[in-house]
């Protein structure tokens, strides 16, 4: 399939969803995941699988404090389960691998034969299932993503990803860029058919694990970049400040952005906030890391460059198509712009390694066949650890090659890496998913708070998840 040129297409916003209710305490939402049609490669149309058939899936947005309800239905030939990634939820809405959202008609497509899916029968249709997030957490950019048992690799690089907004009155006060100077960027790569489809290798949810390839195992990359679903888009800005929420949410693609031009002076990418909302002060970056299911909260003044131009966000570690992601074309009209990046932007409690009452490691390496932790592959029920709600332990992490590793229930703070006892350049701030180098280790402290029950602890690169790279921790 011959790739369109980039930068052709303007960038598309996903769609902010309206509640279908609110009362005085919850707002309700209903999603969809259907089959849709998407018009990626000029006359060649793909097929999503999207929440509400599209890809992106809507934006959800709530207030912090305020209870969202969110009912999912199925209208795919395939079993769901929806994981909203960085909230503070409670097992029951957490998105488990086996709660599975089933579709009547081939309700359990391939998964038939996999460990944990064979008792699953016509008895277990659930077409829909509703999620309830208390919002008990600060405003940040959470996302929500498939997070079916062994099939969530497939599932979300079909297009079951979209995001969802937390706001609160600290995050309003601070007088970040807003409306339309506040981008959500979800940037994923994608291979592609000569018929314009979707290239997932090896793979088939029609047919169950076939044919596993190392293209398969190391984790899908795709050779077209999009943003917010478009290929190398154009984004037309004005000569101002603008927040850009960046999302990796490829399945396994690490990416190294940079402005191409610097701006003079460098450190375009202020960033303001991480995978867990504001960050204490903002920190000036020429490029950031970005490893799968991290974001990225940065704000770029446009007008230190000059009217009129053009400045590309590229990808230093991709070549070719991969190396380019997106270009900002800056107007040349006289505007406005109140906006601010206070030097003080939150207080973030510090979490206190010397009061953990546990050290616990975890090691993510390759097995013959399969991508364990600490050597065991995934086991739904069977539990690697126990926290007890409310109090600090150290978990450290342990890799053999890169693994972008991601807790659920609560954030965490990286406080060594490579055995230094001082986080890297891009682990300010509250963190849930971190970007585990090579033979490196991290040491992050956490503390689970609120809710008892069975949690996961993975690798987010989706095909070492899919792949067995998933445990479950139970907290008391
Ligand atoms: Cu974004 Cu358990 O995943
Ligand atoms: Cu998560
Ligand atoms: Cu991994």
């Amino acid at each position: 399939l011959p790739l369109p040129a980039p930068y052709r297409t303007e960038l598309p916003v996903p769609p902010v969803l309206q509640p279908v209710r609110t009362d005085a305490t919850t707002d309700y939402y209903e999603v969809t995941a259907s089959v849709g049609t998407a018009q990626i490669i000029p006359g060649h149309p793909t097929q999503v699988w999207g929440y509400q058939g599209i890809f992106p899936g809507p934006t959800i947005e709530s207030r912090s404090g305020r209870r969202t309800v969110v009912t999912h239905r199925n209208e795919l030939a395939h079993p769901t389960s929806v994981h909203l990634h960085g909230g503070h939820t409670p097992h029951d809405s957490d998105g488990y691998p086996l709660d599975l959202i089933t579709p009547k008609n081939g309700a359990t497509g391939g998964m038939a034969g996999m460990s944990g899916m064979s008792g699953m029968s016509g008895a277990d249709y659930q077409p829909q299932r509703d999620y309830t997030y208390p919002m008990n957490q600060r405003a940040a950019t959470l996302w929500y993503h498939d997070h079916t048992m062994g099939f969530t690799g497939p599932q979300v690089y079909r297009g079951l990803a979209g995001f969802h907004l937390v706001r609160d009155d600290e995050e309003a006060a601070a007088g970040l860029p807003a409306g339309p100077r506040e981008l959500p960027l979800m940037i994923a790569d994608r291979a592609f058919e000569a018929d314009g489809s979707f290239a997932y290798p090896a793979l088939d949810p029609d047919e169950g694990k076939v044919g596993v390839t190392a293209d398969y195992m190391n984790g899908v990359l795709g050779d077209v970049i999009l943003v917010n679903g478009a290929p190398w888009p154009v984004a037309r800005v004005d000569r101002a400040r603008y927040r850009l929420r960046l999302l990796n949410a490829s399945n396994a693609r690490r990416y190294r952005l940079a402005l191409d031009p610097q701006p003079p002076g460098g450190g375009g990418l202020l960033q303001v906030g991480s995978d867990g909302g504001l960050l204490e002060s903002p920190v000036a970056h020429d490029s950031i890391d970005l490893a799968s299911a991290e974001r990225f909260d940065v704000v770029v003044d446009f007008s230190r460059y000059p009217a009129g131009s053009s400045v590309r966000l590229v990808n230093q570690l991709g070549s070719g198509s991969t190396a380019e992601v997106l270009r900002f074309d800056i107007g040349t009209a006289a505007v406005t712009d109140d906006s601010r990046v206070p030097a003080k932007l939150s207080t973030i409690e510090k979490l206190d390694p010397a009061k953990a009452v546990h050290t616990r490691t975890f090691t993510f390496q390759k097995s013959q066949t399969n991508w364990t932790i600490n050597g065991e592959e995934y086991r739904p029920g069977h539990s690697l650890a126990s926290p007890e709600l409310g109090q600090v332990e150290i978990w450290r992490f342990v890799t053999d090659v890169h693994h972008p590793v991601h807790l659920h229930l609560d954030p965490f703070q990286v406080i060594g890496r490579d055995g230094k006892t001082k986080p890297g350049p891009f682990d300010a701030g509250w963190k849930d998913t971190v970007d585990v180098l090579p033979a490196e280790g991290v040491e992050v402290a956490v503390r689970f708070t609120d809710y008892a029950g069975r949690f996961l602890l993975h690798c987010h690169n989706l095909e070492h998840e899919d792949m067995a790279m998933m445990a479950e921790f139970t907290t008391k």
